[in-house]
C-alpha cells in the first residue's frame, strides 16, 4: 500500500505526520506518471529542480540524480526528509528549498509537479525563470482536474510553447519549451489589501499575502468574526497566532496590548513570510515577534504560553480532516501555563466544543452567529 514501484525500485513513503490509521498515500498518479516518462526518454541532466513535490516522492525516486526540492510546506519537508532517510543511502545529496530561499542560478531540467495554488505557480515560475535558459527540459505533472487552461496559459506566459500528454490514470503531462525571447515581467507577488473598517484594531490597517496562503485576496470571514470578538488584554505575556496565515489576527492582538510578545506559526513558508511582512508594516520597529514555519505548536516549551489563538484549517493537503485541528487543540493545551487561554473561531457545524472540552475540561461560548462560533478554553 505505502510502496511506490518505479523502474529503479520500490519506495516506502509516508506523508507527515504519518499515521497508521491513515489510508492516505504520499504519491499520486500525477508523479507516477512523470517517473515513468522519465524513465523511458533521455535522463534528467545537470541541475535538477523539483517544485512543488507534495511529500518528496518525486525527489526519493531521483534522488540518484541529487536535485533541489522547492517546497512551501514545513509538513511537506518533513515528509521528504524522512522519506530520503528511509529509502536512500545518501539523503543529503537532495537539497531542500522553501518558496522564500534563492532559486539555484541555472536550472537545466525543471519538473513541476502542479501546486495547487495557481498563484503559488505564477510565482515560483516568475522566481524561476531567470535560471532556465533555451536547453532547459521543463516538464510539469498533475492530476486532469488540477491543470485548466489557466496553468498552461502561465507556462506559455512566463516560460514558452506549452502542450500537453494524453491523460493516463486521470494524471497529465505539460511539455514546455523555453523561449529567450520572452519578455521577463516581476511578480505580481506579495499583494496587498486593505482591511474592513468594523473590525476592531486592525481596521482599514494593511495585511501582506505572498502567493499561494489562504485567503491572499481578501479576509476570510470566519478571521473577520474572531478579529470583532478578539480578548481585551494588558500587560507583558506571550501570544501565538497559530495557523497564522498573514498574520491579521497576531498583529492584532499586538497592537491591542503593546505589551504582548507574539509568536507567529504556520506550516506554510508564504504565510510565515506574510505574517512577517504584515506584522512589521504595522507595528513599532520595538514590537517583540517571533516567525516559525513548524507544525502546529510542536517544539514550544510547555507551559510557556499565555493566549493562542486559532482558526485551525478544514482542508489540509487535499484532504478534508480534522486531524490538523485536533493537533492544534492538543499542542495549545500543553504549551499554555496554567489559566492560560485557547481562543478559536470555527464554523458552528465543525463542533469544535466536543473536543476542546475533551481536551480542556471546559469550553465556553464567547460569540455567535449564524455561521460561526468563537470559543475560548482555559488550561487548567
Ligand atoms: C484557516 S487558515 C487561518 C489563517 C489566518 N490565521 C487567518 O485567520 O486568516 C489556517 C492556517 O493554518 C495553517 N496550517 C495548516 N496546517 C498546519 C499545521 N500543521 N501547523 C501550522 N499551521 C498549519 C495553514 O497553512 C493556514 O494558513
Amino acid at each position: 500500500m505505502n510502496s511506490l514501484t518505479t523502474s529503479t525500485g520500490a519506495f516506502d513513503l509516508t506523508r507527515y505526520p504519518a499515521d497508521p490509521r491513515d489510508q492516505l498515500r504520499a504519491w499520486d498518479a500525477a508523479d507516477e506518471y512523470l517517473l515513468r516518462h522519465l524513465a523511458e526518454g533521455p535522463e534528467p541532466s545537470g541541475t535538477v529542480v523539483v517544485l512543488g513535490d507534495r511529500w518528496g516522492a518525486l525527489v526519493t525516486a531521483l534522488a540518484a540524480h541529487r536535485p533541489v526540492q522547492i517546497s512551501d510546506s514545513y509538513l511537506g519537508r518533513q515528509a521528504t526528509t524522512a522519506n530520503l532517510r528511509r529509502n536512500t543511502a545518501e539523503p543529503d545529496a537532495v537539497q531542500l528549498l522553501t518558496t522564500q530561499d534563492p532559486p539555484p542560478e541555472r536550472i537545466d531540467t525543471l519538473l513541476v509537479r502542479v501546486p495547487k495554488s495557481l498563484a503559488l505557480l505564477e510565482d515560483q515560475l516568475h522566481r524561476l525563470a531567470p535560471a532556465i535558459h533555451p536547453g532547459t527540459v521543463v516538464i510539469g505533472t498533475g492530476m486532469v482536474t488540477e491543470i485548466h487552461t489557466s496553468t498552461l496559459q502561465l507556462f506559455e506566459r512566463l516560460i514558452g510553447p506549452t502542450r500537453t500528454s494524453l491523460a493516463a490514470k486521470k494524471a497529465r503531462l505539460i511539455f514546455c519549451t523555453p523561449d529567450p525571447a520572452l519578455a521577463r515581467t516581476p511578480s505580481p507577488w506579495p499583494r496587498s489589501y486593505a482591511l474592513p473598517t468594523d473590525i476592531g484594531v486592525v481596521s482599514g490597517r494593511t495585511v501582506t499575502n505572498h502567493a499561494g496562503i489562504f485567503c491572499a485576496e481578501r479576509l476570510d470571514i470566519g478571521t473577520r468574526f474572531l478579529l470583532r470578538h478578539l480578548p481585551r488584554r494588558s500587560g507583558p505575556e506571550l501570544v501565538a497566532d497559530l495557523g497564522c496565515g498573514n498574520g491579521v489576527v497576531g498583529t492584532a492582538a499586538a497592537l491591542a496590548n503593546p505589551e504582548a510578545e507574539l509568536l507567529f506559526v504556520d506550516e506554510s513558508h508564504q504565510a510565515v513570510a506574510s505574517a512577517e511582512a504584515t506584522f512589521r508594516a504595522n507595528l513599532p520597529a520595538t514590537a517583540k515577534a517571533t516567525f516559525r514555519a513548524g507544525d502546529g505548536l510542536t517544539g514550544t516549551p510547555a507551559r510557556s504560553l499565555d493566549l493562542v489563538l486559532n482558526n485551525p484549517p478544514f482542508h489540509s493537503h487535499q484532504a478534508t480532516t480534522d486531524a490538523t485541528a485536533w493537533r492544534m487543540f492538543t499542542g495549545a493545551r500543553d504549551a499554555l501555563r496554567p489559566g492560560g487561554e485557547l481562543w478559536v473561531v470555527g464554523n458552528r457545524h465543525l463542533g469544535y466544543h466536543v473536543k476542546l472540552r475533551r481536551l480542556f475540561g471546559n469550553c465556553e461560548l464567547v460569540a455567535s452567529d449564524p455561521k460561526f462560533v468563537v470559543l475560548r478554553s482555559v488550561r487548567r
